[in-house]
């Protein structure tokens, strides 16, 4: 009492010298519990109103977004305790101007640090084993799963159907069909990722990745890639198409018929059928389509120039810039940027449709 009596005494004479207690504070514990509770059920109305992600499409997204519910529940109160605390001592024990003087010198407190070592050490552990249990589920091998392996490339992804025999540079899914995603890469780290689908999984190089999800809603979702790659990182989107089970089939017989006819895919190596490669397919799955614009591909990337707008060029300067992009590169690009490996990527066959259909589309 005598301890108050004096501030107020001293605060009459002027400013505070001794105790700088925010003005009108009375009993701070009990005021930043009442202002720490209010903000925290704020906090957590708003993180929770705020819609994070996209509409879910598969079976995994509703417990994704319980888990991640949990975790903006649990990680308000922290934050709000934290800052509280932080923010009175800030107010609370500030040098006053010119107080040059050490602080007192405090030996620690056994207590407190057991409680704030213990409390934290045992929220990150439950919520750790409530992640690993929503994880394993998801991850469990489903009966029925169609397995697709995709390939991730400076800057496209493309996918093959091992069951179907199909290689495809579009990604389209049956409605309720399990699916083992297996992930690669050809180049560097690309990350596979369907926001709607809650799933996202690193393809490194090396190394086989593999998520599995079920698709249970029909629609176009977008495929991102989630790992800066490169300068054409950001067009590296295509699109997710789940359809229901039927019309998947008749998209499976009419690329695969469109494959036969048109001689395989640039991946696959030459046609069978003995028609000149499909130079559009080749467009899309080398990884063209990735950095440059070409109307009648329907690409319309900017990391390179336009290639339906070349100018007066032949055969052999399309030719040579597939091969060797460093020979003439192109006023206002850098050089270095288009991988210098098409040569050996692609046949000669590939190449020669690839140089034709370039050429052809100058105009
Ligand atoms: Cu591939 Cu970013």
């Amino acid at each position: 009492m005598d301890e108050r009596d004096r501030v107020q005494a001293d605060e009459a004479k002027g400013p505070p010298e001794e105790d700088p207690r925010i003005a009108g504070e009375k009993h701070p514990v009990a005021r930043m519990i009442g202002i720490g509770v209010v903000a925290s059920l704020v906090g957590i109305a708003i993180t929770l109103l705020i819609d994070w992600f996209p509409e879910g499409a598969s079976g995994s997204a509703d417990k994704i977004d319980t888990l991640y519910d949990v975790l903006l529940i649990c990680s308000v109160p922290v934050f709000v305790l934290v800052m509280t605390i932080a923010i009175y001592s800030v107010l609370r024990f500030r040098a006053k101007p010119g107080d040059m003087g050490d602080g007192p010198p405090i030996h620690g407190n056994t207590r407190l640090e057991i409680i704030w070592v213990t409390i934290p050490f045992i929220m990150v552990t439950a919520l750790a084993i409530y992640a690993w249990i929503t994880l394993d589920d998801i991850e469990a091998k489903q009966p029925n799963e169609m397995v697709v392996n995709v390939t991730g490339q400076q800057f496209t992804w493309t996918f093959q159907y091992p069951s179907e025999k199909l290689d495809a540079k579009e990604l389209v899914l049956p409605v309720n069909r399990p699916v083992d995603f297996k992930i690669h890469t050809k180049d560097v780290l690309h990350s596979f990722w369907v926001p709607q689908f809650r799933l996202k999984s690193d393809a490194v190089p090396g190394l086989t990745t593999e998520i599995r999800v079920t698709p249970n809603r029909v629609g176009s979702y977008e495929v991102v890639c989630a790992e800066l790659c490169g300068i054409g990182h950001s067009t590296m989107r295509q699109y997710v198409r789940v359809v229901p089970a039927s019309e998947f089939q008749s998209w499976v017989s009419r690329q695969k018929k469109a494959a036969s006819g048109g001689g395989g895919g640039a991946t696959g190596g030459g046609g069978q059928g003995g028609g000149a490669p499909d130079a559009e397919q080749i467009f899309t799955s080398a990884g063209c389509s990735g950095c440059h614009t070409l109307a009648k591909a329907g690409a319309t990337a900017k990391v390179g120039p336009d290639l339906g707008k070349l100018g007066n060029v032949d055969a052999n300067f399309i030719r040579t810039s597939i091969v060797d992009p460093n020979a003439d590169v192109t006023k206002g690009y850098n050089p270095n940027i288009m991988p210098q490996n098409f040569k050996q990527k692609l046949s000669k066959e590939e190449l020669d449709a690839l140089v034709k259909y370039l050429l052809e589309a100058q105009g």
